[in-house]
């Protein structure tokens, strides 16, 4: 199975709070000192000023938080910081601007923000290829904004966790500069270097026999990412280098110990400064196989036009034990730092490696891209299902991490929209997303429906392979578009006409503004169900089971915490056609009694907690259940 990056890369003024005294402390430090508290810091949290909606019920606030890590709840909220605010009129989205817009987040119900790399970079691969990993790019701020953005997202009870990427560096990096030097220098094992083999070697294919320098061709037939072969040729050296994405990230030798320590040291410094953790890019990438084995070639061409290949051989090599190193590291800080993983894998059984298996010892939350992101993700009741019921059965009772969006990937309200219900439709993905027992994850703009909005010329396109693969592949702009805040001129985002990438006309009725104003919006919706996710204990915490495994239209769970508290039932009609709700009391899957003891519920009724079904309000009878097209149910069991 290929995940859709594979196929498309082969294919206020802020209401700044009174400072409390503790915050008076260098901005890293009161931060740091925040993260170690527990994290029951809602109780704490000051009401938020303007927006049409309040931050959240009084209920909701008031909710404890359990002693499970902050991020066993949590919401997380990729924030493309090129896109997301911009500060200082550039018309690139910047750090201050991400600052700017944090009672925005807070009001939302986000508990953490992940930043996609705002390390220095020479940009092309938009960050992802880092030449310095301790400093900031001047086009986002200094590191001295980035203290103040921790600082001030903690005073709203908000964590930020960086983009890592440890797999590849830029080749401007001064460990590759040095690298690429001779055969000899302090860094000469850093990259990972081949001699190749001569061109006149037998076997070798016709597309290594394209990559040929001085008489020799690349020991193998792997292939970057991005297109063309992996192996990059320096005539210093006169050897080649591997590249699992463009020829300017040259993947790191982490088979050379130098390389860990030297990125541990790294990942410290972050740490120090009171990052909650990190969003580990290409972690699955890290390893390749010693022997250089030749991938098997399947059926047809990539995206990009070269051969497809099994890429057995450079993704998903055992990585278990570097990542019980780098759990012990981030385990030594206080908080609950915490390991996020990018892994696009084709099963859950080997997320579930990731995690570490029984022993939970490597990554705390490795992104499960099963359900929303692969190629064939359907949103359909019994893929989900499949999906969703694995991640609850197959974890070793991890926490699952859902995605359906993020910068890699064109939207999920376009991937799963049918054109005509893809506002209802957004809205059943946010209930997916955040009633299923599950860490969410999600991408700026998914809230309000921000849609793709692809480049209609190539000379407009700034994702390198948008360029190379025009116009089969238009690269990954359209899905990296500037946050649409208002109606207005920028779309609320920058000063400046001229912005990195330009605002899509459906500003103008998808914005932020306009959404806050309209109780129906799916901005509206989507705060309502962060709000009811973080005030219920069921939804919150509770174990998850499918009330109807046969269903082929609705998805319907329950949610379960313990006896004394509420049990809840959701469904999810994911068709365009009203359908009645089967509760599968008697297969023994729920039982008689299946939501909680005393509480059989298939003659009983249930009480309303969210809807987009506006037939479905107050208190329901459970038998003969009707639900409308796309629609989602939310609802207490009474009994
Ligand atoms: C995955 C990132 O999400 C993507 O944007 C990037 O191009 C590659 N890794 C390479 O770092």
């Amino acid at each position: 199975m290929r995940h859709a990056l594979v196929r498309r890369l082969l294919a206020a003024a802020p209401a700044w709070l009174a400072l409390p005294a503790w915050l008076a402390l260098p901005a890293w430090l009161a931060a740091l000192a925040w993260l170690a508290a527990p994290a029951l810091a809602w109780l704490a949290a000051p009401a938020l000023a303007g927006g049409s909606q309040p931050a959240m019920s009084a209920a909701a606030a008031a909710a404890p938080m359990a002693a499970a890590p902050w991020w066993q709840h949590a919401v997380i909220y990729e924030i493309y910081p090129r896109s997301f605010q911009d500060s200082d009129g550039d018309g690139v989205g910047d750090l201050n601007g991400i600052t700017s817009r944090l009672d925005y987040l807070r009001e939302l119900g986000v508990d953490a923000v992940w930043l996609a790399p705002v390390y220095p970079s020479p940009q092309v691969d938009f960050g992802y290829d880092i030449s310095a990993y301790t400093a900031i790019d001047p086009q986002y701020g200094t590191l001295a904004d980035l203290d103040r953005l921790v600082a001030e997202a903690g005073k709203r009870h908000i964590r930020v966790l960086m983009d890592m990427v440890l797999n590849h560096t830029s080749d401007q990096h001064r460990w590759f500069q040095e690298s690429m030097r001779s055969r000899t220098n302090d860094k000469a094992d850093w990259f990972v270097w081949n001699d190749g083999i001569p061109a006149d070697t037998p076997g070798t294919t016709p597309f290594q026999q394209r990559f040929a320098h001085d008489g020799r061709v690349p020991p193998n037939n792997w292939e970057s990412l991005f297109g063309g072969s992996a192996w990059e040729w320096v005539p210093a050296r006169a050897q080649f280098y591997y590249h699992r994405f463009y020829r300017q990230q040259p993947d790191l030798n982490w088979n050379n110990p130098a390389v860990e320590t030297a990125m541990f040291d790294v990942m410290r410094f972050w740490l120090d400064r009171g990052i909650a953790g990190f969003r580990l890019d290409a972690i699955t990438s890290i390893f390749e196989d010693p022997g250089l084995r030749d991938e098997p070639q399947l059926e047809g061409v990539n995206d990009q036009g070269d051969p497809a290949l099994d890429h057995m051989y450079t993704e998903g090599l055992a990585t278990d034990a570097l990542l019980r190193r780098m759990r012990t590291l981030v385990d030594s800080y206080p908080g609950n730092r915490v390991l996020i993983g990018e892994t696009y894998v084709s099963s859950t059984a080997e997320l579930d490696r990731l995690y570490g298996g029984a022993a939970k010892d490597e990554l705390q939350l490795p992104m499960d891209m099963l359900a929303g992101l692969y190629v064939n993700a359907k949103l359909t009741a019994p893929y989900q299902r499949r999906y969703l019921e694995e991640a609850q059965a197959q974890l070793h009772g991890s926490q699952p991490l859902l995605v359906y969006d993020n910068h890699d990937n064109a939207r999920s309200i376009d991937r799963f929209g049918d054109g005509v219900h893809d506002v209802a439709i957004a809205k059943l993905l946010a209930a997916l997303l955040y009633t299923t027992r599950a860490t969410a994850l999600t991408y700026y703009g998914a809230e309000i429906g921000m849609r793709t909005a692809p480049p209609t010329r190539r000379e407009d396109v700034k994702d390198p392979i948008g360029i190379t693969g025009w116009p089969a592949q238009k690269g990954r702009d359209g899905e990296r578009t500037p946050m649409q805040w208002t109606p207005g001129a920028q779309a609320g985002f920058s000063t400046n006409p001229h912005t990195w990438l330009p605002i899509p006309p459906s500003h103008r009725e998808v914005n932020v503004e306009t959404e806050r104003a309209d109780p129906d919006s799916l901005l509206n919706w989507t705060r309502r169900i962060i709000a009811l996710r973080r005030g219920n204990a069921a939804i919150r915490d509770g174990a998850m089971r499918m009330l109807d495994r046969d269903d082929a239209h609705v998805l319907i769970y329950a949610r379960t915490a313990t006896a004394s508290q509420e049990a809840v039932i959701v469904a999810l009609n994911m068709s365009d056609q009203p359908r009645l709700v089967h509760f599968e009391v008697q297969s023994g899957i729920a039982g008689a009694r299946p939501i909680a003891a005393g509480r059989p519920i298939a003659a009983g009724s249930a009480r309303t907690l969210l809807s987009t079904d506006p037939s479905l309000r107050g208190e329901v009878a459970l038998a003969g259940l009707k639900i409308a097209p796309y629609a989602v149910w939310i609802a207490a069991v009474i009994g």
